[in-house]
């Protein structure tokens, strides 16, 4: 595997980030293979969570950092996202984590960079590293239930349409084993190439039959519509808002949400400190998960 996209992560490389992960979640000083080498961080769209926690990741394992800052680059006079790598391979850079709106721009680049490029999200249709922190939290979830990850089962609940969160959710997880179901309104559900989802139409039967759900917000960005329409969307997703009463009358059940989160739309105000909402400690394993996707695609190279 030469770039990484969700596509082109197997279930044994899956496996094998997870458990370095676990290792670096508990090294008391963390034993590096790739400290000297260097990362450029080319985020196209906004993040928070995903370029601070590469960010982070890289400097615990020693690496030099570079931001690419894309407002402050040559695509403002016209060059390529490809000519812009290509730069940062001549430069001597060793790996880029890039973030865009196209689908797909990472496989198009096919073996003409020799520098493996890592997806920090593209399109609709891809976010691997965040599909394998959520696999990590998933798996710590399990262990604290007593249950193998085949009986447990995710449901997806809010905007599923354009979230490329649950596209690599569903092909990761359920690589690993994990029941998948999908809870959204007619207007945010989209069809996945997996016959095993399930699809429920209340949030109470979701919960009926979950261990975890994991809400997903109205992607506004990638709605083109007016901001009536973005409106109306928050009124329809409104009945699939999760809240304190859901949450007291299902006292197993555990929320993740992969940020950024509109309180008030996919989550109750006030749930904030919820034990059982698992966001924060996703963002936390991110940063294990990241220096473990680091390495497997440096150590080698
Ligand atoms: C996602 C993203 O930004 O693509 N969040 C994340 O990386 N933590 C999902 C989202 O924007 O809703």
């Amino acid at each position: 595997m030469k770039h990484l996209t969700t596509l082109s992560l197997d279930k044994s490389s899956i496996e094998t980030i997870l458990d370095n992960a676990a290792r670096f979640k508990t090294e008391l000083v963390i034993s590096s293979k790739i400290g000297g080498r260097s990362l450029a961080l080319c985020f196209f769209e906004n993040s928070t969570r995903t370029r601070l926690s590469f960010e982070l990741a890289a400097k615990k394992l020693g690496m030099l950092v570079i931001d690419l800052a894309p407002e402050h680059s040559s695509l403002s006079k016209g060059e390529t996202i490809f000519d812009t790598l290509k730069t940062i391979e001549s430069l001597g850079i060793d790996c880029a984590i890039i973030r865009c709106t196209e689908n797909n721009l990472l496989d198009s680049f096919d073996d003409s960079l020799k520098i493996p490029i890592i997806s920090g999200g593209q399109g609709i249709d891809d976010h691997p590293t965040q599909a394998l922190l959520d696999a990590f939290t998933i798996k710590e979830i399990a262990i604290r239930s007593g249950k193998p990850l085949n009986e447990l089962e995710l449901c997806l609940v809010g905007d599923i349409k354009h979230s490329r969160v649950a596209t690599s959710n569903i092909k990761v997880l359920s690589d690993l084993g994990v029941q998948l179901s999908i809870c959204a309104p007619n207007q945010f559900r989209r069809s996945f190439d997996n016959d095993n989802i399930v699809y429920y139409d209340t949030l109470e039967e979701a919960a009926d039959n979950s261990d975890i759900l994991m809400a997903l917000r109205i992607q506004k960005e990638r709605l083109l519509e007016s901001s009536t329409d973005i409106l109306s969307a928050e009124s329809i997703i409104s009945e699939y808002r999760i809240n304190h009463r859901l949450l007291e009358s299902y006292k197993k059940l555990y929320i993740m949400h992969p940020g950024p989160i509109n309180w008030g739309v996919e989550l109750e105000n006030g749930l904030q400190n919820h034990p059982r909402l698992l966001a924060n400690r996703q963002v936390a394993n991110g940063v294990f998960v990241r220096m473990a996707t680091l390495e497997y695609f440096l150590s080698n190279q």
